[in-house]
Parts: structure tokens; C-alpha cells; sequence
């Protein structure tokens, strides 16, 4: 399957490589001699589109004789990684500068394909440690962070407390509560998450294995299939099975979940913090009826969120290195950081924004989320990435949708992963 996926991109990237064109066709306008355009590419932002063009407007007001046209591309973390992989393979110079997943950053440095930006960060400590982690690749910087998630357990204040819950600590008090709660409120589900086959699956799970006490890798050694992980993804299993999740979670992405939660029909959501600015929206059912709090864990274990975000990135091949470099520069830069953090909830990757009052002002929760932060987990940092996560999507989505046996899963999955990791 992996052999026929990468012959099929291979393929395209030739068909690419032949026509001259870049996924979005358009040939770019004719420049001007004394202007240089770049092109920043990045996935499509949920909200008021004003505020980020005005940033870029802002750029190009301060750097006369660059201009920057924005490209969007599907919101879902792996389309975007099939259109670089292809564009990128295929020798694309139809972009400058690209929003990298922290996944990514790795295999992209690892194949030439992003330019060493290590210049372009700020102080180490500026950052957080897992962030920097994930743009640090045989130590060089690729790619400047820009803004980063964490996954967080959202809950209905008011339906724990008419209920006579607290927000859970551990698992089995969010089934409890989820399972009590939803039997005594018609319409509305227990606890919702993202399940479908894709990266964000891969999130979910990882973070209850780990709160489980599982791990994927120890170094190079794939240490998948344990009693931990096992545990773990039983509970995953049952959450479907027993009904504490709807069936809908098993093919959920980040927009659709928020979209059940955030229309007031389930008590408990996983997402990214990106959620809270659109929940507490003037036309939102429940403004004002949302807590946030650290995912749970299973007894005797912590707490572990995913570390996510995006990262900007200059493709090696850009014919516009050092304009592209200013904007990467102005678009971390800590003006911007609030900006977006205000207008989208996009949190900053600058530790210090964390304590900024105006910041904490619109969103209450930037201080515990800086200690989830701190303390947020990295998905395995290695250029075999995309391979392992591809492997993973189809062996937790065959858990989550009751196919096969969680013991079986793991066995398979920890096969597949040892191949990957010794192959040369
Ligand atoms: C968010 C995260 C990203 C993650 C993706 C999974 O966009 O920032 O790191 O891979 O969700 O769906």
C-alpha cells in the first residue's frame, strides 16, 4: 500500500515537474522590475478573514517593494502534507515561505526541501522546549515556531455543576460524568473527540497512552505494544462501544466535534485552544458556559497533551530568500503573535505573550495553558514520521471503529513501525 502511495506521488510529482505548475495553477501575476513578490502558503484560518490580512498589509507597508500574496490550502494537517511532498519533490519555486506542521519539520530538512533558518529564532528560552524540539533537526533550525497547540479538555460548567460533577481528573470520572450526564439530558452526547482515520487521531490516542504511562519510541527502539499502551487503547475502544461517545466521533475531525460541542450537544470536548475564542463568540449558544481544563489521566499517571502548532518554514528553492526571511521574521514577530492570538486564539509560541495583559484579558486560560505547555509532549521528532503516523491512523481507526482487537492493533502496529525504523 505504502509502495503504491509513494509510486502514485511519484508520479504526480512528475506530472508536476512537466506542466511547471504548483497544486494551484495560477500563473503568478508579472512583477514589476523594482517590486518582488512572495508567496506564503498556509492552510485556510477559521474566523474573520480582516485581521490577517491586515498583517500582511502591515509587512508590506514597512518593506516597500515587497509584496506578498497569501495561498490557502485545506484545513486537514495531512492534505497539506501531500500537496509540499509533491510540489516540493517535484522542485516547486511557486512558493516562498510555508506553514509547517510541527510534524513535518524533520523529513522536510532531511531532504533539502527548507532552508536552514537558525538566524531567524530567538532565544532558546524564549520558546518552549518541546517547539523548539520539533524545529531542530541535527542541530540547525529549520523553521521558526509561530504558534502552538496543545490539546485540551473543554467541559459545559453549567451542566457538571445541575449535575453535581467536578471537572474529572482521570478517565473513568469523565465516562462517569459523560455517561450520567448525557442519560439525563436528551440531545446531548457525552464526550467528543477526533476519531476519524488522520493525523488528529493520531493526537487523541497518543495523549491517552501517554497518560496511560505508554510510549511509541524509546530512542530508535519501538516500545508500542505494552500493558500501558494496551490499557489505553481499550479504554479508546470502549468510549464508542459503551456509548460515552457518539459514533459520529469515529470519523470527527477538529470542525466537526467543535461544532457539536460548541452547538451545546455534548458535555466534554478534546480540541486545540483555537476552540475557546469561537465558543466564547457574541452569537455562541454557550458563551460563558465553558470550562477548560488539562486532559485527563488513567490513575496513578499525568496528564499529556500533544504538542501541535505551526511553524514558518522558506522553501530552499525560493528566487526571493531574503524577503521571504523578513517576513518569516515579521510574522513571529511578538506584534503579530498577538495579533493572531487575539483575532483566531492561535497561541504564541513567545512564552512571554503568556503573561500579556491584554491577552490574558480575552482569553483567561493563556496562564494554565502555558504550564500545559511546558509540559506538552511531542509526537516522535524523526524524518520517518509521516511513515509511522500512517501506520498508526489505520491501527487506532480500526480500534476506535471496533474492527479489530486493541491487542491485535497494537501487535500489527508495533511490526509495521520496527520495519520503518531499520529501514536504511
Ligand atoms: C492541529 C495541530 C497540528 C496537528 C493537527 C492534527 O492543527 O496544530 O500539529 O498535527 O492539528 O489534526
Amino acid at each position: 500500500m505504502r509502495n503504491a502511495i509513494e509510486a502514485l506521488s511519484r508520479g504526480l510529482a512528475v506530472l508536476v515537474a512537466v506542466l511547471g505548475v504548483a497544486g494551484c495553477g495560477d500563473a503568478p501575476p508579472a512583477e514589476r522590475s523594482d517590486e518582488r513578490t512572495i508567496v506564503f502558503k498556509h492552510f485556510r484560518l477559521f474566523g474573520d478573514p480582516a485581521p490577517f490580512a491586515a498583517l500582511l498589509r502591515e509587512f508590506e507597508a514597512r518593506h516597500p517593494g515587497i509584496r506578498v500574496r497569501a495561498e490557502t490550502l485545506p484545513a486537514a494537517s495531512d492534505e497539506q502534507h501531500q500537496f509540499y511532498v509533491i510540489n516540493l519533490r517535484g522542485g516547486s519555486r511557486d512558493f516562498d515561505v510555508l506553514a509547517l506542521d510541527v510534524i513535518w519539520v524533520a523529513e522536510f530538512a532531511r531532504a533539502g526541501w527548507i532552508a536552514d533558518v537558525t538566524g531567524l529564532l530567538p532565544d532558546n528560552e524564549a520558546l518552549f522546549a518541546a517547539s523548539l524540539e520539533a524545529v531542530t533537526y541535527e542541530g540547525r533550525h529549520y523553521a521558526v515556531p509561530w504558534f502552538v497547540d496543545a490539546g485540551l479538555l473543554y467541559y459545559r460548567k453549567d451542566l457538571l455543576e445541575l449535575h453535581g460533577f467536578s471537572a474529572p481528573r482521570t478517565w473513568s470520572e469523565l465516562a462517569e460524568a459523560a455517561r450520567t450526564i448525557a442519560a439525563r439530558e436528551p440531545g446531548v452526547h457525552g464526550f467528543v473527540w477526533q476519531g476519524r482515520q488522520y493525523e488528529g487521531l493520531v493526537c487523541n490516542a497518543l495523549e491517552m497512552i501517554w497518560s496511560a504511562g505508554g510510549e511509541v519510541l524509546d530512542g530508535e527502539r519501538v516500545v508500542l505494544e505494552s500493558p500501558e499502551t494496551l490499557r489505553a487503547l481499550e479504554f479508546l475502544q470502549s468510549l464508542v462501544a459503551q456509548g460515552v461517545s457518539p459514533a459520529i466521533v469515529t470519523t470527527a475531525t477538529e470542525e466537526p466535534s467543535r461544532h457539536v460541542f460548541g452547538s451545546g450537544r455534548a458535555v466534554f470536548l478534546r480540541n486545540w485552544p483555537y476552540a475557546w475564542t469561537l465558543f466564547e463568540r457574541p452569537d455562541s449558544p454557550i458563551r460563558g458556559k465553558v470550562g477548560v481544563a488539562p486532559l485527563p489521566h488513567f490513575e496513578g499517571h499525568e496528564s499529556a497533551s500533544a504538542l501541535g502548532g505551526w511553524n514558518l518554514g522558506i522553501n530552499a528553492r525560493s528566487r526571493h530568500p531574503d524577503e521571504a526571511a523578513a517576513f518569516v521574521r515579521f510574522m513571529t514577530s511578538p506584534e503579530a503573535q498577538r495579533a493572531l492570538s487575539l483575532a483566531y486564539g492561535y497561541n504564541p509560541s513567545l512564552r512571554a505573550l503568556y503573561a500579556d495583559p491584554e491577552l490574558l484579558a480575552a482569553q483567561p486560560h493563556l496562564e494554565a495553558l502555558r504550564d500545559a505547555l511546558d509540559a506538552a509532549r511531542s509526537r516522535p521528532v524523526t524524518p520517518r514520521y509521516a511513515q509511522l503516523s500512517q501506520v498508526l491512523q489505520s491501527e487506532f481507526s480500526a480500534v476506535v471503529t471496533g474492527l479489530k482487537r486493541p491487542a491485535g492493533a497494537l501487535a500489527d502496529a508495533q511490526r509495521e513501525i520496527e520495519r520503518i525504523m531499520a529501514e536504511p
